[in-house]
């Protein structure tokens, strides 16, 4: 069995203390969580949130880090830092960060990679854009993504990556894939790392996101292969959250 995840990605929003303030009314909640849940906000949200879930089970990513420890790399975050914060996750291959700041998939593999030696795991985001689809060339571009993203990574690594399926024309959209469409594509990510590393297939996590909504949730998580949601707006709003983590189990 795999765990599920619910992970939410702030992106750029939330002060520290509007950070400080959403935790304390999210853990005040009566939480009803299914699985894993983990809150990425932005890194300088870290230290207040760490302080405050301190013997808590929800967990925390980052959004971004660099793949040296420490050195001349003005604006940047190493894995020490994050480790240090008591950070699990690192969110890497987001479409913000490939369109808006050109991260290749070269880059994003050496990150996959130092994440890995660190013990932290990667979210390793891919999808492709409306024209690709439109093109009837979204299967081959997420393999393409996957391929590079997984270079060099030995088979027993693998299971400790999370992958999130993010067709960018459902990001912050509004515009959902269908749970079908979602289903459709988790699959076919599973059978490629089956393909590549047989075996560990059925041991990868492999999550959804864009535009999740709690009116949304329910029948995401039923899909066979969709392990967990990446939510971006809807992580944002307490009651949202708190719906999305406390999802319903389908067990038909
Ligand atoms: P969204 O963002 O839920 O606002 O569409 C998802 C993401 O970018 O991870």
């Amino acid at each position: 069995m795999r765990q599920s995840i619910i992970a939410g990605n702030w992106k750029m929003n939330m002060t520290p203390s509007e950070a400080e303030k959403f935790i304390d009314e999210f853990l005040a909640l009566d939480l009803d969580r299914k699985g894993e849940v983990v809150i990425c906000p932005p890194f300088v949200d870290l230290y207040p949130l760490s302080k405050k879930l301190v013997d808590n089970p929800i967990k925390l990513g980052a959004q971004n880090v660099h793949t040296e420890d420490a050195g001349a790399f003005t604006g940047e975050v190493s894995v020490p830092m994050l480790k240090d914060l008591g950070v699990q996750y690192v969110i890497i291959g987001h479409s913000e960060r490939r369109e808006i700041f050109k991260e290749s998939n070269d880059f994003i593999n050496k990150k996959l990679l130092k994440l890995l030696s660190s013990n932290l795991v990667p979210i390793l985001c891919l999808g492709e854009s409306l024209e690709e689809r439109q093109a009837g060339r979204e299967f081959d571009l997420v393999k393409s993504q996957l391929l590079a993203c997984l270079k060099d990574v030995d088979s027993d690594q693998v299971s400790n990556i999370v992958i999130a399926y993010e067709p960018i024309w459902a990001i912050g959209t509004g515009k959902s894939a269908s749970s079908d469409d979602a289903e459709t594509m988790c699959k076919f990510i599973r059978t490629e790392v089956e393909k590549l590393y047989p075996g560990q297939g059925q041991k990868i996590r492999i999550l959804y996101g864009g535009s999740v909504k709690p009116a949304t949730i329910n029948e995401l998580m039923a899909k066979e292969n969709v392990d967990g949601a990446l939510v971006g707006g809807a992580s944002l709003k307490v009651e949202d959250f708190k719906e999305l983590v406390s999802y319903e189990v389908n067990h038909d």
